[in-house]
Formats: structure tokens, sequence, C-alpha cells
């Protein structure tokens, strides 16, 4: 397998005040794939992207970038970047805008022109190119900051909550584009809080919570641990288990609906279990594969086991 895009094996980032943003984070990202980072408010999300680009600098750090040491500004050359809560000069035009902010990454002064308007084209800004950014709506000044953000042609591209203040359409405009930006082969990183929208486009996710990773993996993989078939049958007996029903794979038994939970998603694994409520004299109404949603993921990773509580923000010291 190719390089990754990044191999973070950890990162600590204490803040002066002594807030743990990041206590040992660690991730990687391929390369072509859309990955999301997800997590609560003051999960520490902004932060470890800011230390990858080099904005905010850890307290301890060890990994790579673009096959580099994490912390070397040559690969950010390739990289982009749209900030949470980016403010691009009001006074400039869309165009100037993101011209400009070639200008910074280094984009040759000949290219930069065509590629501000492609780019703006791209995201759906192109009756706006000559207007300024102070009379732009917020979803509109997010788009012209993802056209910021693609102006050097980047490899790996960060994008911290793009569809913040976003309209649907525009969402789903987005989404797209980061669709497109993957099948040319280029890597996006997407910080959000967005489950939905990042269950649409991510292949892989993981979970930041008080500054540590607690889940990560390919969503596809995360989303069927979580998934179960719901088994519903009727039967006029007293309301108790089914014999043997359990022995055949139901981990949840509700006996007064009749509704059995199997932990798999396999319609052959559910078979010993139907079999079993037929020999106890059932008559099998349903067999409905349950898929696990991001959101009940996310809020099992992010709930307090022994208060049924979501965990607050980042411990201070
Ligand atoms: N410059 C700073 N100085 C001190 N503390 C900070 C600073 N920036 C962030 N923090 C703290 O670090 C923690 C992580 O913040 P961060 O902005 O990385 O979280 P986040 O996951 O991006 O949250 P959100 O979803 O709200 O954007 C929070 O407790 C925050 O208060
Ligand atoms: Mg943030």
């Amino acid at each position: 397998m190719a390089d990754p895009a990044i191999d973070l094996q950890s990162v600590r980032k204490t803040y002066g005040g002594g807030v743990h943003a990041l206590r040992d984070a660690a991730l990687r990202v391929e390369r072509g794939e859309i990955f999301g980072l997800l997590g609560p408010n003051g999960a520490g999300k902004s932060t470890l992207v800011k230390v990858l680009l080099t904005v905010v600098r850890a307290t301890q750090v060890n990994g790579t970038l673009l096959g580099r040491p994490i912390g070397q500004k040559a690969p950010l050359a390739r990289v982009g970047y749209l900030p949470e809560h980016h403010r691009l000069p009001p006074y400039l035009t869309a165009r100037q805008a993101v011209e400009f902010s070639g200008a910074l990454s280094g984009v040759p002064r000949k290219d930069r022109r065509q590629r501000a308007d492609g780019l703006l084209d791209r995201v759906g800004l192109s009756n706006w190119k000559d207007r300024r950014v102070s009379t732009f709506s917020k979803g509109m000044r997010q788009r012209a900051g993802l056209a910021a953000a693609l102006v050097n042609d980047p490899e790996l591209v960060f994008l911290d909550e793009p569809t913040d203040g976003v309209d649907p359409v525009g969402r789903k405009e987005i989404r797209d584009l980061l669709v497109g930006l993957r099948s040319e082969g280029r890597t996006v990183f997407l910080n959000s809080h967005l489950l939905s929208e990042a269950e649409q486009v991510c292949d892989r996710v993981a979970i930041l919570l008080q500054g540590r990773v607690v889940r990560e993996g390919r969503l596809i993989d995360l989303q069927r641990e979580g998934s179960r078939q719901e088994l519903v049958v009727r039967w006029y007996g007293p309301a108790q288990p089914l014999p043997g029903c359990e022995d055949a794979g139901a981990v949840d038994a509700d006996a007064s609906t009749r509704r059995y939970t199997l932990a798999t998603l396999d319609a052959a694994a559910a078979q010993p279990a139907l079999d079993a409520a037929r020999r106890a004299g059932a008559v099998v109404i349903s067999l409905t594969p349950v898929r696990e949603g991001l959101e009940s993921l996310f809020m099992k990773a992010v709930t307090d086991p022994v208060t049924g509580r979501a965990l607050p923000p980042g411990a201070i010291a």
C-alpha cells in the first residue's frame, strides 16, 4: 500500500492555562480517501489540524504528513486548508481573494487568474466573482473560502467545518465537491460535527473525545459492528422468552412484544433463531436488518457508561 497521507502516531497539546486539548491522539489517513474527524465541541479537532499544519505548536508530536515529519513546512506547499471561522479580506472581490490566497501559497502569477475563475465556478460563485467578500452571506463566504483552500492544487486538503452556515443545497454541492476532489485522487480531511454529512461522504472516520481518538475505522465496518436484525414472531403462549432463541443468537429479547434482536446482519446466521422460534410453535412475522447510523455510534462513543451523560470537553489540569 502507498504511503499514507497522514500517519499521526501521537500528539499531545496542552494550551497555556492547562487545557489538555490533545492527549496522545493517533490516527492514519490513507491517500485518496475522504477522512472525517468527528467529535463534540472542544474535543480537539481544530487543534489537531492546526498542529498538522504547524499553525499551533504541539507539546509533543510524532508522525508524518505526506511522507515528511510533522512540523516541517515543505510538504505544506502541497496542502490546502480551510480554517474554522476563516476570514477572507472583506474589501477584496471573490476573485481577488482567491488570487491573493494563491499568491500566499506560491501559485505562479500567470496561473492565478485562471485558477481563481475555475474554482469560483466550481463552488457555485460564477456570478459573484467581482463582488466584494464583505457583501457575501455566511454560506457564500464559506464557498469562497473553499475556492481559496484549493488554489494551490493540493494533494491533501483540510476542511474544518466546511458547511458551517451553508444552506442545504449548498451543503449538497459541497459534498459533491468533496467527492469530486477524491475522484481526482486528492485526500480530503474533513473536520465535522455534522454526522449525517460525514456519513454521506467519508470513507473512514475517527471519533475524537477529550483529546483522544476513541474510535477509528472504515465507516462501513464501524456501522456493521453495531448493526443487527430484528426478529418479530407471533406466539400465543405465556409472555416468556421462546425456548432456544437465545442459544440461537438472540442477544436481546423482549418477551412481551415478541421482538428479538440478533447481533448480525447476515441473514444466514439468523436462521437458527428462526428455526428455534418455529420449533417453539411461533410464527415468524418479520426479520428486518437495522444498520447502525453514525449518530448512534457517535453517541455511544461520547456517552459515559456510568452516568449515561455525554462526556464533557477536555480536562483542565
Ligand atoms: N488558543 C487556545 N488557548 C487555550 N485553549 C484553547 C485554545 N484553542 C483551543 N483551546 C481549548 O482546547 C480544547 C480543544 O479545542 P478545539 O478548538 O481544538 O476543539 P474542536 O473539537 O475543534 O471544537 P469545535 O467543534 O467547537 O470546533 C478546548 O477545550 C478549547 O477550549
Ligand atoms: Mg473546531
